[in-house]
């Protein structure tokens, strides 16, 4: 069986179980070289688990002739340019959201990706892949909720996770355009529908630090789409449970929801403390499987020729509706998207 050999760059929080999933979970995959400018991190990985190349330098490991595919997990502000390195040097792509962090740089990214059809090229919406979604968005297109007409989207990171917000805020892209992201691409994958307009909200109302990268620690946002549908969106970085990710489509028939409690599992505990269940503690363990599937879904769209469900396009609409959420929010006004 041939197997597609990637390369990986970036071995942080999520780059490291990417990695991970691809040495070990995947049969049709192999983990054939790690890049990451912290050296500890490529000689940890390499000596654990036998990973024959490594590299502190990404234009280095593009030099590989034995690679076919490249894995982005880098900082956000590293993407796009990376993105356009693989591709040029004549690889597949799959890329972490976002696309990038700004909109005249995915536009480029957008070209890039089009002129090389040839090759296949995923954004890591791995929502899209996460199995309770999966069936939802099945269950929608089948009419068992008749027209959808509001969704209703809540993202909180756990609060326990807040130092590490903290410091990655220089390079997040902010509160709209890193956490919120992923509910907007999902909006426009559950309703079928583009964004027409949002008027957004937010403050820091516990941790200030936030405010010296333009950020907040909550933020809010009502958008409607061009077919009439609504959407409200809550994003948050202070999760006293754990790490609520919630979503709830309306429609003329029916509704349904995802996530409205994030148990952790179907313990359901009774002591003299009253009756407990534990949640979610944070988005590895919430979308364990999806990460798995998203990466599968790359290496067979590869070995079938296939257009992966996920696309440039994908990361250039969700990114327009978070930057227009970051202008309203900035500006106080509603934005109109183009
Ligand atoms: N899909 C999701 O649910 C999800 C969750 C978390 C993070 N992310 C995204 O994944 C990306 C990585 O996030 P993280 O939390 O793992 O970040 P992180 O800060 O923990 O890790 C970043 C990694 O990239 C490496 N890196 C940065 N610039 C590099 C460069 N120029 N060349 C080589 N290596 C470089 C760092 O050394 C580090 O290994 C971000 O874009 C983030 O938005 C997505």
């Amino acid at each position: 069986m041939k197997k597609i050999r990637i390369g990986t760059v970036g071995l942080g929080r999520l780059g490291r179980r990417h990695a991970e999933n691809i040495a070990f979970r995947l049969p049709s995959a192999e983990l054939t070289a790690v890049c990451s400018i912290i050296p500890a991190e490529v000689d940890a990985v390499q000596q654990e688990w036998g990973i024959p190349y490594g590299y502190n330098d990404f234009a280095e490991m593009l030099k590989n002739q034995d690679l076919d595919a490249i894995s982005i997990c880098s900082s956000s502000t590293e993407h796009c340019r990376q993105i356009a390195q693989a591709l040029e040097a004549g690889f597949h792509v799959f890329s972490e959201k976002p696309l990038g962090i700004g909109m005249e740089e995915v536009l480029s990214a957008r070209q890039i990706v089009e002129k090389y059809p040839g090759q296949i090229f995923q954004l890591g919406f791995m929502r899209r892949f996460d199995p309770s979604y999966v069936y939802a968005k099945r269950k929608i297109e089948a009419g068992y909720i008749g027209k959808p007409v509001l969704i209703r989207c809540y993202g909180i990171d756990p609060v326990s996770a807040i130092d590490g917000a903290i410091a990655f805020a220089a390079k997040s892209g902010g509160l709209f355009l890193d956490m919120a992201i992923h509910d907007f691409d999902l909006s426009r994958w559950l309703l079928a529908a583009e964004a027409k307009s949002v008027y957004a909200v937010g403050a820091c109302f516990e941790y200030k630090e936030f405010a010296k990268y333009g950020d907040v620690d909550n933020g809010a946002a009502m958008l409607q789409f061009q077919n009439g549908a609504m959407g409200l969106f809550y994003a948050g970085r202070m999760c006293a449970h754990g790490y609520h990710v919630e979503t709830e489509v309306i429609g003329t028939r029916g509704s349904l929801r995802i996530g409205t409690v994030p148990y952790k599992n179907l313990v359901t505990l009774a002591n003299e403390n009253g009756v407990t269940n534990e949640c979610v503690g944070g988005f590895l363990e919430r979308f364990e499987t999806a990460y798995l599937n998203e990466m599968e879904h790359f290496v067979n769209c590869i070995l079938t020729d296939k257009k992966p469900g996920v696309g440039v396009i994908d990361g250039v609409q969700s990114t327009a509706m978070a930057y227009a959420a970051t202008e309203s929010f900035h500006t106080g006004k509603v934005v109109y998207l183009d």
